[in-house]
C-alpha cells in the first residue's frame, strides 16, 4: 500500500487502467507493482539485458529491474527452429523502421530489423552461432593499452561461460566431417549451441571444393579464432529443439527470483540524471487495452541505487543517450534538448554487415536431399520446417581471396580518413576511425582476419557472402523533428569509404572462381546466373554491386563505442559512459568494430563480462 501511493506521486500524467490490458501479464509486473527503488535497471529485456539481469539477481540480495518494449510473447514463430526465419517475419515482433535513402545504392531504403520482445533480437535472429577470430577482439582492446582483457585471451572465458555447447551425434559427426574441440566451449549456460540431426549432404560436398582453393584453411574448431572453413552450432536446445535464446536461457529460470522484476510494454524515454550521475529512468507504457485505446501517456519513474544498465540495442541505446541529453551537441541542439554530457562519439560509428548477393547454379546437382527440395518437394519441405539443417561457412582472408591485398592495404593506409565521414564530424570521431582504418590496413595485409563469408545452403543455387569488416561507418540520430515520438534517423552511409567497394569486387570475383573454375565442382556444370559472365571490369561489378547490395545484415553496432573518449569513445573499458557516473551500456552498441562474425555469441559474451565488471565494482 505504502508503495502505491509513493508510485502515485511519480505518475505524472494518467495512471494506465489496469485490467485492460490485453496480455495479462502472467509473472512479470503491472505497473502498479513498480517498486520505487532498485539497485539495478536496466533498459531493454533482450540479448544482453536478458544477461546481465540473471546475473545480478543470482545473488539474492540484488534487486533488479528490467524494462522491456515488447510483451513477454509465446509463439511458434519464436520456438520453431526451422531457420530462425518464421521469428525474422513476424512483424508483430519486430521495431518497424525504415533507413534513409542510401545515396550510393540507388537511394534504396531498407527495413532496419530489431526484436521488440521480451529476448531482443535472440527471439528473431537466424540462430547462427559464430564467433570472430583472435584478431577481432585483440584488436578491441589495442586502443586502450596492449595489456587490456578486452582481447582473445580476456574475452575467450566469457565466450565459454555464455553457452552451453552440446556436440553433435557421432554418426551425424562423421559424415559430415564436423570438426569440434571442447577446449574452446563452456557448459553452463541456460543458452545452447546445439547440432541440428539433419544435414543436406551436398554441404559436404561444397566444403570440400573450398580444397580447390589455394591457401584456404580448415580449423579444428568453429569456436577456434581462426579464419578458414568450417561447421558451426545453432542457438537450439538440442532435446527440444526449439530456440535457444536469452528468454528461455536467462529468464525462465530466474523469473521466480523475488529479487528480479521485469515490466513489458514500457518505452524508456529518459535516463534521470542529478548533475552528470544517473539515479534512475523515466518509461511510459505502450500497453494497449481491451477496448482498442492505448495507454500511453503514463509516465512512471523509477530509482536505481546503485546503477542503470542500458541495453536496448545497437540503435535504440544511443536514442535513448541522446534523449537524456547525453551525446553530440549538435544534434541535441537541434531537437532542443540540453546538452548535460557532450559526447560527440554517441550514435557514429555505426557499422552493420553489408551482404552480396549473386547466382551461380549447378545443372548436374544430383545431391538428394538438396536446399532445392524445399521448393520441389512439399513432403520434404513440411518435414525439414520442423528441423535445423546444420550449416557450414567460409570465412576467409584478404590475401587467401585476392592477389590485390597489397594495393588495397597501402590505397587504406595512405586515405584521408576525415573525408569518408560526414562532414563536421568531431575530430574526436575522426581520430577514432583513422585509428580504426589503420588497424584494417593491417588486417588485410594478413591471414588472421576474415573479410570474406559465404554460407553453404547445400543446394544447387548459391551466392550469399558477407563483408565481414566494412570500412563505411554511419550514424544513428535522435530525429530532431520529434525526438521521443519518432524511431531514430538510421543512416548506413553505405559505400561512403570508396574501399568498400574494391573490397566487395574481390570478394564477387573470388566467388566466380570458387563456384566457375573450380576442379572439385566442374562435374556439376556450373553457370552463372547473376550478374553473368560480360560483367568484369571494375566499374561494371560496381554498377552491379550498388543495384544489388544490402546494407545490413541486421547486426546493427558500434554507436556506443568502447574506446578512449579522445578516440570517440562513448564507453570505457568497464563499459561506463564518459562523464556519467553510475551509468553503463551493455549489448551490441560497444562493440568498437564488428567482429567477422554473426555478432549474437558475441553479445552474450559482453554481457557476461560485464556482469563481472559490475559485480567486481559493487564492493
Ligand atoms: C533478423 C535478425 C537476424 C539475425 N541473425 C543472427 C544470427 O543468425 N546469428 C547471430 O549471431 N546474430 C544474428 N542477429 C544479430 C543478433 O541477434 C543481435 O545482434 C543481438 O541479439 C543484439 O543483442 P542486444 O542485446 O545488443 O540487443 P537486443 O537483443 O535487440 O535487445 C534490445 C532490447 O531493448 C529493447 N528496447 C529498445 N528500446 C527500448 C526502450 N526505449 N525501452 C525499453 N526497451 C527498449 C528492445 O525491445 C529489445 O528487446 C540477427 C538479428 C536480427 C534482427
Ligand atoms: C545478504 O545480506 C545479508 C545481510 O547483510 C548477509 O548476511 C548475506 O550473506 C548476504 N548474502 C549474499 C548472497 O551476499
Ligand atoms: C538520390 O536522392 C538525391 C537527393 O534527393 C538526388 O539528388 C539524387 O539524384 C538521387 N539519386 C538517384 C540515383 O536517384
Ligand atoms: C601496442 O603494441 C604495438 C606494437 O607491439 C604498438 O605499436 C602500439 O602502439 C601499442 N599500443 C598501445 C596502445 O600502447
Ligand atoms: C584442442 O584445442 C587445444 C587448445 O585450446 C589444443 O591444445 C588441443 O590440442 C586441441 N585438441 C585437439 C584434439 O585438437
Ligand atoms: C596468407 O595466405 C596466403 C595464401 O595462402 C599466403 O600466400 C600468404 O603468404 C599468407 N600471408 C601471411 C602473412 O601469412
Ligand atoms: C519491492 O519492494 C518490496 C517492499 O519494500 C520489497 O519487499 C521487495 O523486495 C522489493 N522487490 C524488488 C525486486 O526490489
Ligand atoms: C477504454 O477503457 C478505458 C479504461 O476504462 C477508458 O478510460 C476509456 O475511456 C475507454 N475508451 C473507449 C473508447 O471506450
Ligand atoms: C495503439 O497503439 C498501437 C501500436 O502503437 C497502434 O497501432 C494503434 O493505432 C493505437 N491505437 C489507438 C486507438 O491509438
Ligand atoms: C520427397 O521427400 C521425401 C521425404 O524426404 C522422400 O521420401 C521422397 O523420395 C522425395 N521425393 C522426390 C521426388 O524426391
Ligand atoms: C582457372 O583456374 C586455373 C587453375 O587454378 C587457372 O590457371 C586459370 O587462370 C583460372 N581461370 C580463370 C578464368 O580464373
Ligand atoms: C553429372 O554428374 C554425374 C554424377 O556425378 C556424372 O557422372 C556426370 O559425368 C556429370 N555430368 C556432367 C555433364 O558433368
Ligand atoms: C550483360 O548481358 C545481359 C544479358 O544480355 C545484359 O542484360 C546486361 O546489360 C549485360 N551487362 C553488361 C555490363 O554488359
Amino acid at each position: 500500500m505504502q508503495r502505491l501511493s509513493v508510485l502515485s506521486l511519480l505518475v505524472t500524467l494518467t495512471e494506465p487502467c489496469l485490467g485492460y490490458y490485453r496480455r495479462p501479464p502472467a509473472r512479470h509486473l503491472h505497473h502498479r507493482d513498480v517498486n520505487v527503488t532498485y539497485d539495478y535497471i536496466i533498459i531493454g529485456g533482450g540479448t544482453a539485458g536478458l544477461t546481465v539481469a540473471d546475473r545480478l539477481t543470482g545473488n539474492s540480495n540484488t534487486t533488479v529491474l528490467v524494462i522491456e518494449h515488447g510483451e513477454l510473447v509465446d509463439s511458434p514463430s519464436i520456438d520453431t527452429v526451422s531457420g530462425g526465419f518464421m521469428g525474422m517475419s513476424d512483424a508483430q515482433l519486430m521495431y518497424d523502421i525504415m533507413s534513409v535513402p542510401q545515396a550510393n545504392l540507388r537511394n534504396r531504403t531498407t527495413a532496419v530489423l530489431a526484436g521488440k520482445v521480451v529476448g531482443g533480437s535472440s527471439a528473431v535472429n537466424a540462430m547462427m552461432t559464430v564467433r570472430g577470430t583472435s584478431e577481432d577482439y585483440d584488436r578491441w582492446g589495442q586502443f586502450f593499452s596492449n595489456g587490456s582483457t578486452w582481447s582473445w585471451t580476456g574475452l575467450l572465458p566469457y565466450l565459454k561461460r555464455a553457452l552451453n555447447f552440446v556436440p553433435p551425434d557421432a554418426d551425424v559427426e562423421v559424415g559430415s566431417e564436423i570438426m569440434y574441440n571442447t577446449s574452446y566451449w563452456g557448459n553452463s549456460s541456460g543458452v545452447y549451441a546445439g547440432w541440428p540431426s539433419f544435414q543436406y549432404p551436398g554441404t559436404s560436398v561444397l566444403l570440400d571444393a573450398f580444397r580447390g582453393m589455394p591457401g584456404v584453411q580448415f580449423p579444428g574448431d568453429s569456436g577456434a579464432g581462426e579464419t578458414g572453413v568450417y561447421w558451426f552450432p545453432t542457438f537450439m536446445d538440442p532435446t527440444k529443439v526449439t530456440r535457444s535464446y536469452a528468454r528461455t536461457g536467462h529468464y525462465d529460470r530466474a523469473v521466480n527470483r523475488s529479487n528480479y522484476h521485469l515490466i513489458t510494454e514500457s518505452k524508456v524515454t529518459k535516463i534521470l540524471l542529478d548533475g552528470t550521475t544517473a539515479t534512475g529512468v523515466s518509461f511510459r507504457s505502450v500497453a494497449q487495452l481491451t477496448n482498442g485505446t492505448n495507454t500511453t501517456g503514463a509516465v512512471i519513474m523509477v530509482r536505481a541505487r546503485k546503477e542503470v544498465i542500458l541495453a536496448a540495442g545497437g540503435i535504440h541505446s544511443p536514442y535513448i543517450l541522446q534523449l537524456s541529453g547525453i551525446g553530440p551537441k549538435k544534434v541535441l541542439s537541434a531537437a532542443s534538448i540540453s546538452t548535460i554530457v557532450d559526447l560527440p562519439g554517441v550514435g557514429q560509428n555505426f557499422q552493420d554487415h553489408p551482404m552480396l548477393t549473386a547466382m551461380w547454379i549447378y545443372q548436374n546437382f544430383t545431391m538428394r536431399p538438396s536446399a532445392d527440395d524445399l521448393f520441389a518437394n512439399a513432403t520434404f519441405a513440411s518435414w525439414a520446417d520442423a528441423h535445423r539443417y546444420r550449416q557450414c561457412a567460409a570465412w576467409l582472408s584478404f590475401p587467401v581471396i585476392s592477389s590485390r591485398w597489397a594495393e588495397i592495404a597501402a590505397n587504406l593506409s595512405a586515405q584521408n580518413h576525415a573525408a569518408y565521414l560526414p562532414a563536421a564530424t568531431d575530430p574526436t570521431v575522426v581520430a577514432g576511425y583513422s585509428a580504426q582504418m589503420k588497424s584494417y590496413a593491417n588486417a588485410l595485409r594478413g591471414n588472421g582476419t576474415a573479410f570474406y563469408n559465404n554460407v553453404l545452403t547445400g543446394g544447387s543455387g548459391s551466392g550469399a557472402m558477407v563483408d565481414l569488416h566494412p570500412l563505411s561507418r554511419g550514424t544513428v540520430n535522435i530525429d530532431t523533428t520529434d525526438p521521443e515520438g519518432r524511431e531514430p534517423v538510421v543512416d548506413y552511409r553505405a559505400l561512403t569509404n570508396p574501399l568498400d567497394m574494391a573490397i566487395m569486387t574481390e570478394m564477387l570475383r573470388f566467388s566466380r572462381r570458387y563456384y566457375m573454375n573450380n576442379t572439385h565442382t566442374a562435374r556439376f556444370s556450373p553457370v552463372e546466373v547473376i550478374p553473368g559472365a560480360n560483367v568484369t571490369t571494375d566499374e561494371q561489378w560496381a554498377e552491379y554491386i550498388a543495384d544489388t547490395l544490402s546494407p545490413t545484415e541486421f547486426h546493427p553496432a558500434g554507436t556506443c563505442a568502447m574506446m578512449p573518449r579522445e578516440l570517440g569513445g562513448v564507453v570505457d573499458e568497464e563499459l561506463r559512459v564518459f562523464g556519467v557516473k553510475n551509468l553503463r551500456v551493455v549489448d551490441a552498441s560497444i562493440m568498437p568494430m564488428l567482429p567477422g562474425a554473426n555478432i549474437c555469441q558475441t553479445v552474450y559474451a559482453i554481457a557476461e563480462k560485464a556482469a563481472d565488471l559490475i559485480r567486481g565494482s559493487e564492493t
